[in-house]
């Protein structure tokens, strides 16, 4: 199996299936316009973070690191009226084409982007008494995820669904000694999440147009 193998697939998924859109590939255009980082998700893991928002029910979600707002479309498109995704970005450029890419895809009014350190407003979140989310997705820098973790569950409820972007990183996770942060990072939120009673949780492997990379799911129960 070649890369090139995967890709194909994918883009044959992506056009068997119309994992594409005016609208999502305004934006795509628009964050390349832009110079942001191509590393959104792929059309087909958009596609899944709504179908999962869907199945899970969600109305409120929070999304960590936004980017151009591209998975942000895939969240909000499948929020039911009266719902809400707050999306969490620290580059003011980040979230000024992706207040554009929003209100292009006629979403601006569902999404509550908050520009700061995650650190920070995932705080303010907190102290506002945001929460409980229904649905998680986690996509930022990957150091903090345990942190996000911690935070993410004490904006939970049981039932919300968790998601970790980007767990598998072309195979480095399973490097305990390696020297990279997201690395490490990424281990140590998959042993915690292990660790952790309150979750039920699975990493799945993913090939494609973003390489050999992964999600892990969790859902929250009783404690
Ligand atoms: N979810 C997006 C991709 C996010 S890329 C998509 O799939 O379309 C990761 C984003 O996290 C970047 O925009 C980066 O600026 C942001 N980020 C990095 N560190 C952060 C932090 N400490 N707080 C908030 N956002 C952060
Ligand atoms: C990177 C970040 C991501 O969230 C992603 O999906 C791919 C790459 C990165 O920082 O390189
Ligand atoms: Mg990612």
């Amino acid at each position: 199996m070649t890369e090139a193998e995967a890709e194909a697939v994918d883009a044959w998924f992506a056009d068997a299936l119309s994992l594409s859109d005016p609208a999502l590939d305004a934006a795509l255009a628009a964050n390349a316009e832009a110079g942001l980082p191509a590393i959104d998700v792929s059309p087909a893991q958009g596609k899944l973070l709504g179908l999962l928002a869907r199945m899970a029910g969600a109305r409120r979600m929070l999304e960590i690191g936004t980017l151009g707002g591209y998975s942000t479309i895939h969240l909000a498109r499948a929020v039911p009226d009266g719902g809400r995704v707050v999306t969490l970005e620290v580059d003011p450029k980040h979230a000024e084409v992706a207040r554009a890419n929003l209100a292009r895809a006629g979403l601006a009014e569902r999404v509550d982007l908050r520009v700061g350190r995650a650190l920070d407003t995932l705080a303010a979140l907190e102290a506002e008494g945001a929460g409980p989310f229904d649905l998680v997705f986690v996509d930022a820098d990957k150091p903090s995820n345990p942190h996000y973790l911690a935070c993410a569950l004490r904006l939970s409820r049981p039932g919300t669904v968790l998601i970790f972007d980007n767990v598998v990183r072309e195979g480095a996770v399973v490097d305990a000694a390696s020297a990279d942060a997201s690395v490490v990072g990424t281990r140590a939120v998959i042993e915690a999440i292990g660790r952790e009673k309150r979750l039920s949780a699975t990493a799945i492997q993913t090939l494609g147009v973003k390489g050999w990379d992964g999600f892990a799911l969790a859902i929250v129960g009783e404690a």
